[in-house]
């Protein structure tokens, strides 16, 4: 079975081609951050205008490497994301229904990003808590064999949304993730204690805005600051309040097994900080490869397959839903 699948959530077109879960025929991002730079983030009319125009050399790219009468559908993301940008998928995935005359199958961005985990581990099975961590979310879910439970989410910045702004506060480029990540590892990260927000809560909600002012802050205070010592400090607060609190969600669960996705799960720091600690505690980590954790099209057909095999086919009244929680994949 051969499933093509669409991404224009946010500031990613992609497309990819999936054949039977595993091998990968296509796997095309093109990615607008050159667009985004200049504006220090993403901007929705921006997107929009770009996925449309984009689409075209991704589609047809695609068709050259796989022939359109082989798919047996059509996959994409209708929802969370900026609703222009989603549209320009879900236009171009009818499109491409009704001329193949193949059905079309609405993914969930979050269930995309859960699913990359099995393009790396195809056999790994639930019970696992999740952390997810991107530019919009910042949630722990447990995952069981039939249900999903949200344990916790961002009260207000998402993990990835906090880098981006410090970044910004640091004068790096955007993304931010990946240049604190990169700057980080010259830098002392024990350089400032930067407040770790919600560590201690019972709860597993996270707050990173407050961080955020903090860093703002201290560097009005302190001009001086080696950017390097600031980014690694930032970094270790953020990526201690996310250890902590999944490990807390993992024991509270009952669950030995914890999967990282999204963005976020790119971080270097949180990587090996997670991995160290599942190892002292006995649990198992499991991440995407760092080319599957930001937005590729690949991930929605692997979490299109999961809903192939349950029915879940949609039909051409299908519409991007910008605020999409979790209430499809529950
Ligand atoms: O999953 P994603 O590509 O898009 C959303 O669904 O939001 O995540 C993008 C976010 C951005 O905020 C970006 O700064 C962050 O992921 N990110 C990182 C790293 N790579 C990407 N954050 C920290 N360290 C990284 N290496
Ligand atoms: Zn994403």
């Amino acid at each position: 079975m051969r499933i093509l699948a669409i991404e224009t959530s946010c500031d990613e077109t992609a497309v990819a081609v999936l054949e039977n879960k595993t091998n990968v025929l296509v796997n095309l991002v093109a990615s607008q951050i050159d667009v985004h730079k200049k504006f220090g983030g993403v901007v929705p009319e921006v997107a929009a205008r770009h996925h449309f125009e984009n689409m075209k050399y991704l589609l047809s790219e695609t068709f050259d490497k796989v022939n359109p009468e082989s798919l047996d559908y059509v996959a994409v993301t209708y929802g969370p994301g900026l609703v222009g940008a989603l549209l320009v998928g879900v236009s171009a995935a009818k499109g491409i229904s009704l001329s193949l005359d193949i059905p079309i199958v609405g993914v969930n961005h979050l269930h995309g990003h859960i699913s990359s985990i099995y393009l790396a581990y195809p056999n790994l099975k639930p019970p696992f808590v999740v952390l997810l961590a991107s530019g919009g979310h910042t949630e722990i879910v447990l995952v069981k064999e039939k249900s999903f439970m949200v344990l916790g989410k961002t009260l207000d910045d998402a993990a990835g949304e906090a880098f981006d702004k410090v970044a910004r506060i640091l004068g790096l480029g955007y993304p931010g993730g990946p240049e604190i990540d990169r700057i980080a590892r010259n830098g002392d990260p024990n350089y400032h204690q930067f407040p770790r927000p919600k560590i201690n809560d019972k709860d597993y909600d996270f707050s990173f805005s407050g961080l955020k002012t903090a860093v703002l802050y201290f560097l009005r205070k302190n001009p001086g600051a080696r950017v390097e010592d600031v980014a690694a400090s930032f970094q270790r607060s953020v990526v201690d309040v996310l250890v902590k609190k999944v490990f807390r969600a993992a024991r509270d669960s009952g669950v030995r097994k914890i999967i990282v996705v999204g963005g976020v799960s790119a971080n270097s720091m949180l990587r090996k900080e997670m991995s160290e600690k599942a190892l002292e505690l006995g649990y198992e980590v499991f991440f995407p490869p760092v080319k599957y954790a930001t937005d590729n099209a690949l991930m929605i057909a692997r979490a299109a397959f999961d809903l192939v095999e349950k029915g879940k086919i949609a039909d051409l009244s299908l519409n991007a839903v910008p605020y999409l929680g979790w209430e499809d994949v529950l």
